[in-house]
């Protein structure tokens, strides 16, 4: 089986889903004037123990898309479906049993933690909400939980103030634990930290799936982030995914040429390695009016008439890994290479010979 299919039945199967926010104007008479299409048919599937990273730039959709993944909010269309049912389903009792089973863990810890609330309360609350264990077994598990996440029993008696930004995320980090969850949707959950933070942070979640056999929807807006946690990773540009593939083929072999410009952009700290930076013109255009066709079309390099007319599906390219680019066959691949390797050098040669064949083409349609 290959590394980027799930090897057992997956804990998570999204597909096709669909958000659309209403643009209003006006303020007593609203008038619904447009959409605004944050997630747009998207589709994956997560495995037991598997880590997906979901990669893209702001206001991309990534948030929206957990949000969704938890029911917090409903889908304009689309299925999630948690251990083989679809949550869309489910009676409100089913809905909070789900709910224990899938956890979020947010950016910024201190926004959702209750600043009132002493780190014992905070830990405890699921744990009551959900009904589970006698109190005396809740104080307990919260003591265990700390020293789980690496902070100390005293700790429960403060309140989250008292604590750095990454002792703030391992307290949310327990708090997504305290209720035994399956899957945990992390939503940048190292972004506000210190990179050397980060770091730690990230060991702890892996050291955590590791011993609970957790499943993680990693959010992330920086390739480089989630290089070390994740299995797969599915880059997403303006409500849709371009490429899906697993670590090493995204990494070693990325065929989108978003995919590559996010890439390029991650500095490479052994100086024997060089590669081609690949800026990005412009900003993401507005999710209200995405442009047609291709909605990479408007910042792409390669871009070609047919990009602004007809949308690239997303294609299986080999061993898993799919891409939505009319031309991934052809564009040149960014050299990211030992400076004396084989491959070095070529980027130039190939993009000449790119633009040659686009230049054909381009009168041929004339
Ligand atoms: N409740 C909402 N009402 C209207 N529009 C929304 C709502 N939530 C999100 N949006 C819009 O949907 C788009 C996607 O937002 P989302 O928060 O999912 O992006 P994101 O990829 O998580 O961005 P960031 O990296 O900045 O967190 C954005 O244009 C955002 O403004
Ligand atoms: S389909 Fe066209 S615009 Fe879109 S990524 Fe591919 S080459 Fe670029
Ligand atoms: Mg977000």
């Amino acid at each position: 089986m290959s590394a980027t299919m799930p090897t057992a039945a997956p804990v998570l199967a999204v597909d096709g889903l669909v958000k659309h926010f209403p643009v209003t104007r006006g303020l007593i008479r609203r008038k619904v004037i447009g959409m605004v299409r944050a997630v747009e048919g998207v589709s994956f599937d997560i495995a037991r123990g598997e880590t997906l990273a979901l990669v893209g730039e702001s206001g991309c959709g990534k948030s929206t898309t957990g949000r969704l993944v938890l029911r917090l909010m409903d889908p304009t269309a689309g299925s999630v479906r948690f251990k083989g049912s679809e949550i869309a389903d489910l009676d409100k009792q089913s809905l909070r049993q789900l709910r224990r089973r899938m956890q979020i863990i947010f950016q910024d810890p201190y926004a959702s933690l209750n600043p009132r609330m002493t780190v014992g309360e905070i830990l405890i609350e699921p744990m009551a909400v959900h009904g589970l264990h006698t109190e005396a077994e809740r104080a307990e598990r919260a003591r265990e939980l700390l020293a789980v996440v690496g902070l100390l029993p005293e700790h429960a008696r403060r309140y989250p103030h008292q604590f750095s930004g990454g002792q703030r995320q391992r307290i949310g980090i327990a708090r997504a634990l305290a209720v035994n969850p399956d899957l945990i949707v992390c939503d940048e959950p190292v972004s506000a930290l210190d990179v050397s933070i980060q770091a730690q942070i990230v060991n702890l979640l892996q050291n955590l799936q590791r011993q609970f056999g957790l499943s993680y929807l990693f959010i992330a807006h920086d390739l480089a982030v989630v290089k070390h946690i994740s299995d797969r990773v599915a880059v997403m540009y303006l409500g849709k995914l371009v490429e899906i593939a697993s670590k090493r083929d995204l990494y070693d072999r990325p065929l989108h040429p978003y995919t590559q410009a996010l890439l390029s952009a991650i500095p490479r700290p052994d100086p024997r390695v060089r590669k081609t930076r690949m800026l990005l013109a412009g900003d993401v255009p507005s999710p209200f009016a995405p442009p047609p066709g291709c909605r990479f079309n408007t910042r792409c390099p390669f871009a070609q008439d047919r990009c602004r007319r007809e949308e690239p599906l997303l294609r299986e390219a080999g061993n898993g890994h799919r891409v939505a680019c009319h031309f991934y066959e052809t564009i040149p691949a960014p050299v990211i290479a030992a400076a004396d390797g084989p491959a070095a050098g070529k980027f130039a040669e190939r993009l000449a010979a790119f633009e040659a064949a686009k230049q054909a083409r381009t009168s041929l349609s004339y």
